[in-house]
């Protein structure tokens, strides 16, 4: 399929990719930003500090009342997300992991989850070391497999969580197939996809037949690393109440100064995912092609195992690659250390580049066993490539791979 990238010229690195979504970028810029929405008719939305609202009589007030169940510059935030998913509404709370408290306080004690067996590391805790211990039941299952995903569903089955890709082994889940096959069992199974990884400009999971669409927003999304912020978007008018009580009721809002920055991030996400896309592309290919790297997953390459159903879900590739260096943790530990231009640093989807280590980082909360199992082994790099210049983004995984294996 032909896509147009936002410059308007066709890109061979998009071919065979999802067409874009129509008028994103307008969106992103336009909606809920109206400046008819202030009486100062500001074209950038005000950070609205106040946290409570004047009421012209008790009761009698102008869509605002208290910072925490509604707030004007968190309005302009949750309208536009909410429209870049193609969702009805969206909401903002105080971080991804907030968003998947939130959401998961839908359930009751005895409901039963089924969850995508390689999750974030947070995700994987909450769920087994909180979530548990209030009475909920809990599955881990590799939804890229179908047939795993159905036998896992029972009576009482609730919520199906998938992240995809995941993170960090960058398996991908037929989103369409799954909410097929979850909805079929029992309509009111809750799908919620956690699409931290691509982004609303590479995935729609609402259009795909998710009930859910959610988000670490301290990620792509805002995409400046200078927010912690969780987005939940939805289309159902029962799951947009139910979740809007929650959000006031559990309290985990944002600050009105983090919603005015990732509603700003929201601004460039179209320009800054093609870039994410054209850099790791490049570092992917330059990696795959070394004879020191064991394996290299990211989804854009041929060589994913799931690279059909990316091409049929998504309308283009994230920044984030993960490889197996060869050798010991010794080699993964020096390439690390030796790295200049990326950062060793946890989190992802800024526009600095950044590597970690995940088994020592981000999932060392992931139990050991549970880790080799899903293949996060000692070897394991995440990088989260960012918006430099794509030379110096080689050259400095070139250098770093020198270090780690000298040449004799
Ligand atoms: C895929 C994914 N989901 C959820 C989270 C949690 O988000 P936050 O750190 O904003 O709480 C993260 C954080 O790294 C993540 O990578």
């Amino acid at each position: 399929m032909e896509h147009k990238q936002s410059n308007g010229e066709d890109c061979d690195l998009f071919s065979g990719f999802c067409q874009n979504f129509k008028s994103f970028a307008t969106d992103a810029i336009h909606v809920g930003q109206e400046p008819e929405q202030w009486k100062s008719m500001a074209v950038v939305p005000p950070i609205s500090l106040s946290t409570t609202f004047k009421q012209q009589a008790p009761g009698k007030h102008a869509g605002f009342e208290y910072s925490r169940s509604g707030n004007p510059t968190r309005n302009c935030l949750e309208k536009a997300v909410a429209a870049l998913d193609g969702a009805k509404h969206c909401l903002a709370v105080a971080s991804g992991l907030a968003a998947t408290v939130t959401i998961t306080h839908m359930l009751k004690c005895g409901d039963g989850i089924v969850c995508m067996d390689d999750v974030y590391g947070g995700t994987n805790r909450y769920f087994q070391k909180i979530a548990v211990t209030m009475g909920l039941e809990l599955a881990l299952v590799d939804c890229t497999k179908p047939e795993l995903l159905k036998a896992a569903l029972k009576d009482n089955t609730k919520m199906v969580w998938i992240e995809t890709p995941t993170n960090p082994t960058m398996k991908v889940v037929d989103i369409k197939a799954c909410s097929k096959l979850v909805h079929d069992h029992n309509k009111d199974i809750v799908v919620v996809v956690d699409n931290t990884f691509m982004s609303a400009y590479f995935q729609r999971p609402l259009a795909l037949g998710a009930d859910i669409c959610m988000y670490s927003a301290t990620k792509y999304m805002n995409g400046h690393s200078d927010v912690v912020m969780g987005l939940i978007s939805v289309n159902r008018e029962d799951l947009n109440e139910r979740l809007r009580f929650l959000q006031n009721a559990l309290g985990g809002v944002p600050s009105p100064f983090d919603c005015f920055l990732c509603n700003r991030g929201l601004k460039t996400l179209h320009l800054r995912m093609e870039q994410h896309f054209k850099n790791a592309m490049a570092a992917a290919k330059f990696l795959e092609a070394d004879p020191r790297v064991e394996r290299v997953i990211y989804p854009g390459l041929p060589s994913h195992p799931q690279y059909d159903v990316v091409k049929r879900q998504s309308t283009g590739c994230p920044g984030m690659i993960t490889f197996y260096i060869k050798g010991q943790l010794e080699h993964a530990s020096t390439f690390l250390s030796n790295l200049k231009l990326f950062a060793i640093a946890e989190s992802l989807g800024g526009y600095e580049s950044l590597a970690e280590h995940p088994a020592i980082m981000t999932h060392a909360s992931v139990p050991e066993k549970e880790r080799a199992v899903l293949g996060i082994s000692d070897t394991l790099i995440r990088l989260s490539v960012g918006l430099e210049d794509e030379e110096d983004i080689i050259q400095d995984l070139k250098q770093a791979l020198d270090a780690a294996h000298p040449k004799k």
